[in-house]
This record gives structure tokens, C-alpha cells and sequence, in this order.
């Protein structure tokens, strides 16, 4: 069985945690974790320690294959780890069995796919990207990485999401649009223009509320 450890022991680490193991059947081996003390358990899984010993433990055969389960709040660090590691340690994707994703689309390796997504025709999800429940990718859409899409979050066809956006729980972005760099889209908003700015857009139409 393939032996997967996570970086996280939060939310986001216990979750892929859960998915990993009831769905895709991995063996987590346990999580790297700056904040909590190694060979400890947290919900019975052990800490191997810190991140800096994520590298020395993989050349020593501890575990197959990794993922990032830090969340959105911390975008920026999610992607410098995994730019780290990134052609070093194999990263695994897990693709919840009860999501659909047509055999034309590509994703990348690191991603998170949870229950219900739906990704479709010519699709392209960049890594380390994280679809929650219920998220529809249309047709011809492309995701970059350290993308985030909330649950139930909808983007129709041919749209572009550049890399680290987090794209709000119900919302939804329509055809042909094209979304810049770290922007945030609030829950419940739409999209119907291209949002160039970087920062936090919300309502319906979209509005700039806050830049970054
Ligand atoms: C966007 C969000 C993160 C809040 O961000 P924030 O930076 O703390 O923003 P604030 O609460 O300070 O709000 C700033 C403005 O945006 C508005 N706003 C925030 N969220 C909004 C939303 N979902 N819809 C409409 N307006 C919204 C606020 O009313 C406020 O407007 P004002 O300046 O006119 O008074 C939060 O509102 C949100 O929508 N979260 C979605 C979370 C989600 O998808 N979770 C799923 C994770 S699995």
C-alpha cells in the first residue's frame, strides 16, 4: 500500500487524512507539523516531525508519496513548499471516487479532489490545487496552481483561473473569463468580467472590496 505523509496536522491535513485512507486507500504515515511534538499522535496518527525533516525522512524510505494540508489562509506558504519539494518527493493526487472527471482533462500532481466535483471536457487543473465538494470545472477551463475552489463553486466554460486565487463556497464565474493572480472571490459572488486587480472581490456582480 502506498505510504502518504502530510504536511498539516490541521483541518485541511485531516482531512486528506480521512479521503486518503476511507477512499484511496493510502497509508498515512503521518504529518509534518512545525507546531506540534514529534511521535506525538493527533486522532491517532503520528507527527514525524518538523518540516525541515520532511526531505531527510522521504531519502530514508519513510513514506512514499507527500501532500500540502495547509489551507487557504496560508496560500503563500502552501506554494513555496511546494515549489520546495516539488521534482524532489513525488507528490500524490487524490481524486474522491465519486467525482467525475472526463479523460480528456489533466491534473496535476498534489491536488486535493473531494466529493462530488465535477471536472469536464479539456479541463486543465494545475498542481496542488484543491477542489472542494460540489465544485464544477465547465469545459475548457484551466486552473492553475495553488488554486482553492470552495465547495458548490461553479466556473463555466473556457474560463482561466490564474495560480493561488481561492474562488469562494456558491460562486460562480461565467464563460471566457479570466481571473489574475491571488484574488479572492467572496462566497455567493459572480463573476461576469475579468478581474485584473489583485484582492478580495464580492456581490453580485463582482466588486473589488479589498485589495492585497
Ligand atoms: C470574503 C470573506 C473571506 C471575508 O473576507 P474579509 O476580508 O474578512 O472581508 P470583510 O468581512 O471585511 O468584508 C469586506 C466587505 O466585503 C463584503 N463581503 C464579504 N463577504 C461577502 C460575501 N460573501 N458576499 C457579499 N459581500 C461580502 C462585506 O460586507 C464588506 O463590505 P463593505 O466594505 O461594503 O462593508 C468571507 O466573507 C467569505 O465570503 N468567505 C467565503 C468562505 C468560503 O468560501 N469558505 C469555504 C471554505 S471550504
Amino acid at each position: 500500500m502506498t505510504r502518504l505523509a502530510i504536511i498539516g496536522s490541521g483541518d485541511l491535513g485531516q482531512h486528506i487524512a480521512h479521503h486518503a485512507v476511507q477512499d484511496e486507500k493510502y497509508k498515512v504515515v503521518g504529518f509534518f507539523d512545525d507546531y506540534e511534538v514529534k511521535g506525538t499522535l493527533k486522532n491517532q496518527i503520528l507527527i514525524l516531525g518538523a518540516i525541515a525533516e520532511v526531505e531527510d525522512m522521504f531519502r530514508k524510505g519513510d513514506f512514499d508519496c507527500l501532500m500540502i494540508g495547509i489551507g487557504y489562509k496560508h496560500i503563500k506558504v502552501r506554494r513555496e513548499l511546494y515549489e520546495k519539494l516539488s521534482g524532489k518527493i513525488p507528490f500524490a493526487t487524490l481524486i474522491h471516487s465519486s467525482s467525475y472527471i472526463d479523460s480528456s482533462a489533466e491534473i496535476g500532481e498534489g491536488c486535493f479532489i473531494l466529493p462530488g466535483c465535477t471536472v469536464d471536457k479539456h479541463v486543465k487543473i494545475g498542481a496542488n490545487v484543491l477542489l472542494n465538494v460540489g465544485a464544477v470545472v465547465s469545459h475548457d477551463t484551466q486552473v492553475d496552481n495553488h488554486c482553492f475552489l470552495s465547495p458548490s463553486s461553479s466556473i463555466a466554460g473556457k474560463a482561466h483561473i490564474k495560480e493561488c486565487c481561492i474562488i469562494g463556497i456558491n460562486s460562480t464565474i461565467i464563460d471566457n473569463i479570466t481571473i489574475e493572480p491571488f484574488i479572492q472571490i467572496a462566497g455567493g459572488t459572480v463573476v461576469i468580467e475579468n478581474l485584473t486587480i489583485s484582492g478580495m472581490y464580492a456581490g453580485v456582480p463582482a466588486k473589488l472590496k479589498k485589495r492585497f
